[in-house]
């Protein structure tokens, strides 16, 4: 396997829907589009592989496709992770520094965030990220950057997330078999996260919905740190599956009715509009109320945000996302969606969240078809890859002239 080409950024996003490649040219000035392929996903199931030949299969003719657009070989890349699988928990640890105060350093940082880290996890869990939250330097707390300050003891809150090292294993091996070797694996919220969030909003406080086909993926921000985590067991899917069941019809015709007349709030169809479904078997088709595909969907909407309302309050955060909720994936583009998160997400006595789509900032050259809510994540992943090489790149640099000073010092 190839070095990393440090001129080029390549990015894959294996949902449970649709499996994406986009490959950027990185420059001094930043990152612009080079070449993407989408192909539905196969083999996937909930967010997680089930069928190793047939999730490889559509990787590598997504990787086909934006290769011949990209016009390069793609070798290597980051990939996202998501699913039911990933779990997110609050830490704390810390180090003495000694008995006088003397100057943080970044090793003592990372023997902090380390400290942190040490939590018992079932042998099948690994972590995939560990996200300082605030350093406290003595008493003080709230500190963002401790490095070089003067102290005697450093402790540091992290947000630790953790998978199933068998679901991230699977995807790594698709990778492989599709050709790819991966260099790095990604929550997806986070990486969402960079191409749909403003920065005022993770300062305030905000909760980000990936709403995809397999599972809706949240992400909390607060005072700019991630405080919280979770993967809410409902997509996209389970709407397209109780259209099967209620109308009934096959999960193929289900998922175009979805797309084409699905409404989450039944009062906001005309109570006269008609629908046509393709019954199962040779029956004929036949016409249904607009407003009963809407009395299947409006049950589903619920659930799926008085789970997430549960879910944030059990973990504490819902008081703190004060900007509100960001919808995107897929999922969201249900219209009157946003409706039903309002009437659901409410805090006590400060009334609902206020609501928005997340549409995700755009790169440059990008065609206007990835401009689209279910792209959040793939293009995510790129601000989110290129941003961490970035701090690869200063963190070495860094390094580098330390070394050289520790040296000339030597030498004089
Ligand atoms: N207009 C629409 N109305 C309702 N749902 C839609 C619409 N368009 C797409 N969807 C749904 O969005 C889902 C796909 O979203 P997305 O592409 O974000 O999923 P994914 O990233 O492949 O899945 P996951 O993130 O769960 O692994 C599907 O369930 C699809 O039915
Ligand atoms: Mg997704």
């Amino acid at each position: 396997m190839g070095k990393v080409n440090e001129n080029v950024l390549t990015v894959f996003d294996v949902g449970s829907a649709k499996t994406c490649v986009l490959v950027l040219d990185v420059s001094d000035g930043g990152f612009q589009y080079r070449g993407h392929g989408v192909r539905e996903s196969r083999g996937t199931r909930k967010g997680q592989i089930v069928d190793l030949e047939k999730a490889s299969a559509s990787i590598q003719k997504a990787v086909d496709d934006a290769e011949s657009i990209a016009q390069i070989p793609i070798e290597r890349g980051i990939v996202g992770v998501a699913g039911p699988h990933i779990r997110g928990i609050n830490s704390q640890g810390g180090i003495a520094l000694g008995q006088r105060a003397r100057e943080v350093t970044r090793e003592d940082v990372k023997a902090a965030v380390e400290r942190a880290r040490s939590i018992p996890l079932p042998g099948d869990r690994e972590v995939l990220h560990l996200l300082p939250q605030e350093f406290m330097i003595d008493e003080q707390s709230g500190v963002h950057d401790p490095a070089g300050m003067m102290a005697r003891s450093l402790e540091v809150r992290v947000h630790v997330v953790t998978a199933a090292q068998t679901s991230t294993q699977n995807v790594v091996t698709a990778m492989n078999r599709a050709g790819i070797h991966v260099d790095d694996v990604i929550f997806e919220p986070l990486a969402c996260a960079d191409s749909v969030l403003r920065s005022d909003e993770r300062e305030v406080g905000v909760c980000l919905a990936d709403i995809g086909a397999g599972s809706t993926d949240v992400i909390v921000y607060y005072e700019g740190a991630v405080v919280h985590t979770a993967v809410i067991p409902v997509g996209g899917d389970h709407f397209t599956n109780d259209i099967a069941i209620g109308l009934p019809t096959p999960l193929s015709e289900a998922e175009k009715i979805k797309k084409q007349f699905g409404c989450a709030v039944v009062t906001r169809i005309p109570e006269p509009n008609e629908v046509e479904v393709s019954s199962v078997g040779d029956r004929p088709s036949k016409l249904i109320a607009q407003r009963f595909l809407g009395e299947i969907l409006e049950p589903r909407a619920r659930e799926l945000f008085e789970m997430l309302r549960d879910n944030l309050r059990q973990a504490g955060v819902l008081e703190l996302c004060g900007a509100g909720l960001v919808m995107t994936g897929g999922g969201s583009r249900m219209p009157a969606l946003m409706e039903i998160a309002e009437d659901i997400l409410r805090r006590p006595g400060r009334g609902s969240l206020p609501a928005r789509l997340g549409y995700p900032a755009p790169i440059a050259n990008m065609p206007s078809e990835l401009a689209e809510l279910e792209f959040a994540t793939t293009i995510g992943l790129a601000y989110y890859g290129h941003r961490t090489r970035l701090q690869r790149h200063q963190q070495d640099a860094g390094l580098a002239s330390r070394l050289k000073s520790l040296f000339a010092r030597r030498e004089f």
